[in-house]
């Protein structure tokens, strides 16, 4: 009966009513939770649509920072989702024990297996328990006394790519695109912590089995999709997709994963063999001199919590760090060369204090350039060039999403309800003037260097490049022996210009 009169009335009506839920949706989007307090741009308040197209402007970093300037600490990017520009707010978020979890934003970067399951990796997941007992597992692999183990196998990549650099650009005078360059070292040095094998970039001088591209295009993705996951489900780990993997008709593996696979393959044996019996201390310690890689110590690991680590933990272990160790390094090396290059005046003085260190018997004068860690560490200024590019141009552009958690937390003086979205994204923070001093859209390494110590502190305490808190960069270490080591070398072994290596110098104190 009812039905009888429902059905023509909706027949009649159907445009109206579905507009009127649409409306009732975007209010209801506008005022949840009494976000509606806080500015944003309008558009934002209501839909998640609007993150998603300022991401697809690919500078979205600058729009936070506009927001921030003109509307204050605290910004509204979303419907459930709250952006912070105060330095209190990395505390109150990313502090240990305060209950936030990785929001939906990370499972995205999330690879399957053949069964069509998520594998969860170190950076993805969401478990957090279970993050904090696979972290427990691998932390030791990437403490700054195991860089020991790493400096070596380090120093191979970096001297090959010495010598390519020489051969391919400064004794020819082509240019070389050095960006990509950077990346196609990078991409290598990964592969040499993680299998002892380099992935054949710098070789090749080739993207290799278009691994760069395809990790390009998946960052593309994740960063677009994150603002609105569900699409993740939608058009990636849809249940008909995952149907069809569990019954093998899907069987695309990335390059990254059949590169790990031969390489678990290749040394399988000697890996059974460490899961068996586990390796002395002083072989993990890198006593050899020839360096431990990442995949013995991800089975060491494994050795010692089987209970975590399994063949599965140790392969996605591997194949992981290419996915958050390459172009995170690529993109700060990259930043370094370039705002020395934009800034003739730094550039001329890092020239000025590493031939100084080589005259004072402060860095060894060896045949190829190369520089060590221990005498990187004695370089002031070159500290103080890289802590600026990092500040001026940190590698990940978006606001590192937490969710509040159940019960509510107070953040910068304000209760946010639970559930709600929130983060701080680094280009943010690092742009504040009361932090890092007077014009902080200016690169000028010397501010890292007039402050006394109490405002180093605080500026040090400032730098989300590496996230921070219980989900802080593991593999920073192993990127800062990258860019200390990498930097001095190229300079003491190369004069370089915005256009090309102009020519090599290995004499101290040539003139630019
Ligand atoms: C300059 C280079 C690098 C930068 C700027 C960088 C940046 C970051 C940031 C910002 C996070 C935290 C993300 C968040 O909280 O949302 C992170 C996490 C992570 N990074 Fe890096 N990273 C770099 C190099 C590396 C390298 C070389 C490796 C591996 C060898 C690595 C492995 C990881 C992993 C596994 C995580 C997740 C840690 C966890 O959740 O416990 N990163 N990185």
């Amino acid at each position: 009966m009812l039905l009888d009169e429902l059905v023509p009335t909706l027949r009649q009506y159907w445009p109206a009513l579905l507009g009127l839920a649409a409306v009732l949706y975007l209010l209801s989007n506008k005022f949840h939770n009494g976000l509606n307090k806080y500015p944003g741009p309008l558009l934002a308040a209501y839909t998640d649509w609007w993150r998603l197209f300022t991401v697809w402007s690919w500078r979205v970093e600058f729009t936070h920072i506009a927001l921030h300037r003109k509307r204050g600490d605290i910004v509204r990017l979303g419907p459930n989702s709250l952006s912070f520009g105060n330095p209190q707010a990395i505390k109150q978020i990313y502090g240990l024990n305060k209950g936030f979890v990785k929001s939906e934003f990370y499972p995205v970067q999330q690879a399957m297996d053949k069964d069509g399951a998520r594998l969860q990796s170190l950076f993805s997941t969401t478990w957090e328990d279970y993050h904090a007992r696979y972290r427990r597992c691998v932390n030791g692999a990437f403490s700054m006394s195991s860089l020991v183990s790493y400096e070596p196998l380090m120093d191979s990549t970096m001297d090959y790519f010495l010598d390519r650099t020489q051969k391919l650009f400064a004794d020819t005078g082509r240019t070389c695109d050095f960006t990509r360059w950077l990346q196609f070292f990078a991409f290598d040095v990964v592969g040499e912590f993680t299998w002892s094998k380099r992935l054949g970039f710098l070789e090749k001088n080739d993207d290799v089995d278009g691994i760069i591209d395809f990790l390009a295009n998946f960052f593309s993705y994740a960063a677009l999709v994150g603002q609105i996951p569900f699409f993740d489900v939608l058009l990636n780990k849809n249940p008909i997709k995952r149907y069809m993997m569990k019954l093998g008709f899907y069987k695309k593996v990335f390059p990254v994963t059949l590169f790990a696979l031969s390489r678990a393959d290749e040394r399988a044996d000697e890996m059974a063999k460490i899961r068996e019996y586990g390796l002395p201390e002083k072989t993990l310690a890198g006593d050899n001199g020839r360096g431990v890689d990442l995949m013995t110590k991800f089975t060491q690991a494994q050795h010692d919590h089987p209970d975590v680590m399994t063949d599965k933990q140790v392969l996605t272990s591997c194949t992981s760090m290419v996915f958050a160790g390459s172009d995170t390094t690529a993109i700060s090396l990259s930043s370094t060369f370039y705002f020395m290059l934009r800034h003739p005046r730094v550039l001329r003085k890092l020239y000025a204090e590493i031939d100084q260190a080589v005259r004072d018997g402060v860095i060894a004068d060896r045949p190829n350039g190369a520089v060590s860690w221990s005498e990187s560490q004695r370089l002031r200024y070159l500290d103080a060039v890289i802590q600026e590019s990092f500040r001026m141009h940190p590698a990940v552009g978006l606001p590192l999403e937490r969710i509040v958690p159940p019960q509510g937390v107070e953040i910068c003086g304000e209760h946010i309800p639970g559930g709600t979205i929130v983060g701080v994204s680094p280009w943010v923070i690092h742009r504040r003037a009361d932090v890092f001093g007077a014009n902080p859209d200016e690169y000028r390494p010397e501010r890292w260097l007039e402050v006394g110590p109490e405002k180093l502190k605080e500026m040090k305490g400032c730098m989300l490049q590496f996230g921070a808190g219980s989900r802080t960069c593991i593999g920073k270490n192993i990127s800062l022996l990258e860019l200390y080591k990498l930097v001095p070398s190229v300079l003491r072994r190369f004069e370089v210009s915005p256009n090309f290596f102009r020519r090599t110098c290995f004499g101290l104190g040539e003139a630019l």
